[in-house]
């Protein structure tokens, strides 16, 4: 596997893969199956693979949650290699951002609901930065995970809205065997809210309202920010502890939504 630290490296080695395809996997590190799952899809269909690991500052509005995010630098190299990944991406925050940042993508409706009430900004981070990593590699396929419906939703629409020439591939959600959906944030909680934990993916695949949920989950001892139905997908945010936890599932039948999430 090729580490690239240098923007402008890669940048030149990425322009000298003519006629090769090449798969991409934009990630945060602290890598899980989840992860693992999108490389083994882009290995599939692409002829080279390509990762990155780039804790974002820009997409995180709590100075805590950056600070404490995982970081398994040493074991995601191995487990990146085992995978065969062909080329690692992993830039500094300061050659990411030559600019501090003044220049931003930014969506205007979709990405202000359910996570972006809670996360004022977060998209726009995410999508300025996944925007930079797809100039600087310029996959044909890029792979985004289910789990993160909001983002990839909104990652779709950036693609689509800004004709980007690379294809944007969603990648069922990969769960723990109790259905908690993995996350690089999962090792933050103990052992008793880890076991806890499985309970809002139970929850949330019961067959009730939206109020039902919230009210079963805060007996469970979960911090709800959000239960919400759109487009038949039900979409919910709970706090456990000091972690938060993300997760969506297709429900039983279509609902009517005035979104396009
Ligand atoms: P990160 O949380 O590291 O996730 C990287 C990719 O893995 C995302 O596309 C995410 O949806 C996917 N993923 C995470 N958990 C998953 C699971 N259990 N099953 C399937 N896919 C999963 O998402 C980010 O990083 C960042 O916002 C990023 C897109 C890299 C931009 O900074």
């Amino acid at each position: 596997m090729e580490i690239f630290n240098n923007i402008q490296s890669a940048r030149k080695h990425f322009r000298t893969l003519d006629g090769v395809s090449v798969g991409f996997i934009p990630t945060m590190g602290a890598l899980h199956a989840g992860h693992l799952s999108l490389v083994r899809r882009a290995a599939a269909e692409n002829d080279i693979v390509a990762a990155s690991i780039f804790i974002n500052p820009a997409q995180f509005n709590d100075a805590n949650d950056f600070e404490n995010y995982p970081r398994k630098f040493d074991t995601d190299i191995s487990l990146l290699e085992a995978f065969e990944v062909d080329v690692l991406l992993t830039p500094e925050v300061e050659d990411m951002f030559p600019d501090k940042y003044n220049y931003q993508v930014s969506e205007n409706k979709e990405s202000k609901i359910l996570e972006g009430l809670y996360r004022p900004r977060h998209f726009d981070g995410v999508l300025t930065v996944v925007l930079k990593l797809l100039n600087i590699v310029h996959p044909g396929k890029a792979y985004f995970g289910e789990k993160d419906w909001q983002q990839l939703k909104l990652i779709q629409g950036m693609a689509k809205a800004l004709f980007l020439d690379t294809e944007i591939i969603a990648c069922p959600t990969i769960r723990e065997k109790d259905g908690l959906a993995m996350s690089s944030r999962n090792i933050l909680l103990d052992k008793d809210e880890l076991k806890r934990a499985a309970k809002f993916h139970q929850i949330l695949s019961e067959k009730t309202t939206p109020e039902a949920k919230t009210t079963t989950l805060e007996k469970a001892g979960f911090k709800v920010d959000y239960i919400e139905e759109r487009e038949g997908r039900i979409l919910g945010a709970v706090r456990l502890g000091k972690v938060r936890l993300i997760d969506n599932e297709q429900i039983w039948e279509n609902q009517k939504s005035n979104t396009n999430l």
